[in-house]
């Protein structure tokens, strides 16, 4: 048998797309696949508690007033323990070090709700609705050293109605989230796809 991939995935908050990947995981839509770790830097995070109920591991590795290396040093330890092949961002509300992303070359995803590289930054969604764009939508994204900039996995769209307010909005694009987190990590997993320059593209 071949062994799993081992996914680990990082959140701070109520971790809804880790839901939604933990259900494609057991559904079989990430084929092959087990989440192995969720660690937030958050205790109290929701999403924890949820990962916990699941019966995986869930850890709580808080900064604590450590300087973000340190820090950084003690998730990739963790990581390392748990044989990460694919780390998931999911709302994970803490910037990276370099020493992180240098440790996990084309290894960490992350979700950002805008179609990148539109929008970067907190609080997208009211930006996307504030500009008085007419389509708006999600990313999913390897991380690189500047914030939400890496090379794009896939995107999904979605329209901007006249009567939205800005949580509409949100809440639309968070549905599309939801299949797009899916739909990335099957694609990265399936290693069927190359980087070329900024391009992620099927292989020849
Ligand atoms: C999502 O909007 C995601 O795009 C952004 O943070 C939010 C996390 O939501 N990176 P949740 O914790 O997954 O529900």
């Amino acid at each position: 048998m071949s062994t799993r991939h081992r996914l680990g995935i990082l959140l701070s908050g109520r971790g809804s797309n880790f839901l939604a990947i933990a259900d494609s995981v057991a559904a079989g839509r990430i084929p092959n696949a087990e989440i192995a770790v969720v660690i937030s830097n958050k205790a109290d995070a929701l999403g924890l508690a949820a990962a916990r109920e699941r019966g995986l591991n869930a850890l709580a590795i808080e900064a604590d007033g450590r300087k973000r290396a340190e820090h950084d040093g003690a998730i990739i330890a963790a990581l390392r323990e748990h044989r990460i092949e694919l780390i998931c961002l999911a709302g994970y509300m803490r910037l990276l070090s370099s020493g992180f992303i240098q440790a996990f070359p084309e290894r960490i995803l992350n979700i950002h709700p805008s179609l990148l590289p539109a929008f970067p930054g907190l609080d997208a969604q009211h930006q996307a609705f504030d500009y008085g764009v007419k389509v708006a939508g999600c990313t999913v994204h390897f991380v690189d050293e500047q914030l939400d900039h890496g090379v794009i996995i896939l995107q999904r769209a979605v329209a901007v109605h006249e009567a939205d307010d800005a949580h509409a909005l949100s809440a639309r694009i968070l549905a599309e989230e939801h299949i797009a987190y899916t739909e990335a990590i099957a694609r990265v997993l399936s290693g069927a796809y190359v980087i070329e320059g900024r391009r992620y593209v099927r292989k020849q």
